[in-house]
């Protein structure tokens, strides 16, 4: 790994970016924070409840509180972010700033919604097919901000994805 350089893992839901970033965690040994977990962690809170309870404005403020806090106050060298971080202008803004390589992994609708609906993680933004394309199509023109970018095709795993990503950028 190049000296000081520090990786995020962009992409929708359900393309893999939480395994592929604790695969890359392992196999560089190199510390890995998951976003949502992070939030859940300090809210003592799923996003689930979160959004329901308080909303989805609400929770947007507190992911990227806590954006900032990995990137300011901790020594991660790969993050994995929530499908919708990127999104905010705020959000790249602060990734930017502190130099960290942004990586989407990007995957077609059919494969992110088939893992969506056969997942045990209940997500709170999902309510059916034809709305969860709409976000999908919505994203992509962000998503494909990031400096890097990887297909992931459904003949790979996500290991493989990760191997990958570590020979051409890591
Ligand atoms: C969201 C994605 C979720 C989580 C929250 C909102 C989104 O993370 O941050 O439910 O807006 O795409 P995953 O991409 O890990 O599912």
């Amino acid at each position: 790994m190049k000296d000081g350089q520090r990786i995020v893992l962009t992409g929708f839901m359900g393309v893999g970016k939480s395994t592929v970033a604790k695969c890359l965690s392992q196999f560089l040994k190199i510390k890995h924070i998951d976003l949502d977990k992070f939030i859940e962690a300090n809210a003592n809170q799923t996003i689930k409840e979160m959004i329901k309870e308080k909303g989805e404005v609400f929770f947007r403020e507190v992911e990227t509180e806590n954006l900032r806090k990995i990137i300011e106050e901790t020594d991660f060298k790969i993050v994995s972010l929530g499908g919708g971080a990127w999104v905010f202008e705020q959000n790249r803004k602060l990734i930017k700033e502190h130099g960290c390589t942004t990586i989407w992994l990007e995957s077609s609708f059919e494969h992110c919604w088939r893992n969506i609906t056969s997942s045990k993680n209940v997500r709170p933004l999902i309510r059916d097919r034809a709305s969860t394309k709409k976000l999908f199509d919505e994203r992509q023109k962000y998503y494909c901000l990031a400096d890097w970018h990887f297909v992931v095709k459904p003949e790979l795993t996500l290991f493989e994805i990760a191997k990958r990503i570590a020979d051409e950028v890591i």
